[in-house]
């Protein structure tokens, strides 16, 4: 499967691209007009510290956490820089290569790769984490397939005492959905018109229109029951909109 055909791809791709030539320091910057650059002030910061305050585990310097979907890393140079040992994966080459910059520049040791979460399914598991995070990378795994893939390559490299921290968009009555794209509502997924040059890989056709998978946003029932039925055991589901979960195997 060639990874830079599929629908989470050229987006992610395009994105970095326009980061780096306009200097901006994360993902969230994209969509903040007039936002001043801060590396520091990422959206799951307050769940990430709130959520480590909460958690069982042994002393920081032997914690070991995985981040997939880590972009530039801002949350991943966090968690290094409160003392655990941390691996850093994202899809995008152009977000580590900036992401490995910024660790260098702030002195934060994590260990960035290019690598697709849900191919590490299919790959053997080289070494188990004590906490495993997604700051915002779930929603854009739309597929029921994928996210099965990425849910089975998480539950594999958590440790039986580990912790699964989630931060994802959700359903959001209020969100307008523009010109283009369509929700349905009964399995949460949002499709985007397909550009004409699009791979027809993950293409679907709706009332005679291409449409490529782009979000899913669930309703926090959903979100729960889809976690447990992959193998995890919800621990708490908080935030606004309910998006920022702390799971078990
Ligand atoms: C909304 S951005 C969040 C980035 C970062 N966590 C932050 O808070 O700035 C989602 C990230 O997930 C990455 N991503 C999307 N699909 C992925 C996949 N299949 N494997 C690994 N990373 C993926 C994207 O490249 C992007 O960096």
């Amino acid at each position: 499967m060639e990874v830079r055909v599929r629908y989470y791809y050229a987006e992610h791709e395009d994105a970095y691209r326009r980061l780096q030539q306009e200097g901006m320091t994360q993902w969230s910057e994209l969509f903040e007009e007039g936002r001043a650059a801060d590396f520091g002030a990422f959206p799951n910061r307050e769940f990430l510290e709130h959520a480590l305050r909460c958690l069982d585990l042994p002393a920081t310097s032997e914690v070991d956490v995985l981040e997939y979907g880590c972009g530039t890393g801002p949350a991943a140079c966090f968690l290094a820089a409160r003392g655990f040992r941390v691996d850093a994966i994202d899809l995008i080459p152009q977000a580590i290569t900036v992401a490995r910059r910024f660790a260098a520049e702030r002195g934060a040791d994590v260990r960035f790769s290019v690598q697709d979460v849900c191919a590490l399914a299919d790959e053997p598991v080289r070494k188990q984490y004590d906490v495993i995070v997604d700051s915002y990378c779930l929603q854009s795994i739309v597929t029921d397939a994928d996210r099965g893939r990425l849910f089975a390559a998480v539950r594999a490299r958590l440790r039986d005492e580990g912790y699964y921290l989630v931060s994802t968009a959700m359903y959001d009555a209020e969100r307008v959905y523009e010109p283009g794209f369509r929700y349905d509502p009964t399995t949460g997924i949002c499709y985007e018109e397909a550009p004409y040059a699009a791979s027809r890989q993950d293409m679907i056709e709706i009332d005679g229109t291409s449409y490529l998978p782009h979000r899913r946003h669930l309703q926090p029932m959903a979100l729960r029951d889809e976690l447990e039925s992959a193998g995890f055991h919800v621990v708490s589901q908080e935030g606004l909109l309910k998006g920022d979960v702390v799971a078990r195997c």
